[in-house]
């Protein structure tokens, strides 16, 4: 097996720029696992169907273009929410299972973020962080983001999100939000980027 960091944690706990900077770091490929489900929402979103809806969910996760991962539209407030409720599907998930093992395959190593890479996707990956911080820190980090891109929401209305979306990851019935019992936690709340990009690679590094 080549070398996967899995990178799990709740929404804006800092999981994607620890991954990207690991990826970076080591030479390892990276993959956003929640840029997937977000496209999937927004692919139901341009069909004018119902994320609800599991067949119309199925159908834009099996329509997936990865090349869109880069689309900006995926990164609205929306989408995230979008993305959760797609996610909860079973068939959604199983639908995007191939294209995540098989970027985890990659030589020489891939890191990969989201909420099930070291429970379900890569259950055998070879260093497993657990990122977390609390729901307040969180939610100014995500208000932050998207102030810098204009026309933020209030930041309560962020706060309100980000714990319905940790509520309705945590308790779906198929890949719930939850470490791995071999994972390392890593609480960023009160660390800088470079704190808890210092603390994940004294985690990861004695591993690979
Ligand atoms: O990480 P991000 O906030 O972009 O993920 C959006 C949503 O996609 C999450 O709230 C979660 O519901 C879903 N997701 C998932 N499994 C993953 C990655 C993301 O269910 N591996």
């Amino acid at each position: 097996m080549s070398i996967v960091i899995a990178v799990d944690g709740t929404a804006a706990s800092g999981k994607g720029t620890l991954a990207k900077k690991l990826a970076a770091h080591f030479g390892f490929h990276y993959l956003d696992s929640g840029a997937l489900y977000r496209l999937v929402a927004l692919g139901v979103a341009e069909a004018g169907k119902d994320p609800h809806n599991e067949a119309d969910a199925v159908a834009a996760a099996k329509a997936l273009n990865c090349a869109r991962c880069g689309d900006p539209a995926i990164r609205t407030a929306e989408m995230g929410v979008g993305a959760s409720i797609v996610s909860a599907h079973p068939a959604v998930r199983t639908a995007l299972l191939d294209v995540q093992r098989a970027y985890a395959a990659k030589a020489p190593g891939a890191v990969i973020d989201g909420r099930d890479i070291g429970t379900v996707i890569c259950p055998k990956a070879t260093a497993k962080l657990f990122v977390d911080a609390t729901p307040e820190v969180r939610a100014h980090r995500r208000w932050l983001e998207l102030a810098a891109k204009g026309n933020p929401p209030e930041e309560a209305a962020v706060l309100a999100d980000i714990i319905s979306r940790d509520e309705r990851d945590k308790s779906r019935a198929v890949a719930p939000l939850k470490p791995a019992e071999d994972a390392v936690l890593l609480d960023t709340t009160d660390l800088g980027v470079e704190a808890a990009f210092a603390a994940a690679l004294a985690i990861v590094e004695p591993r690979i």
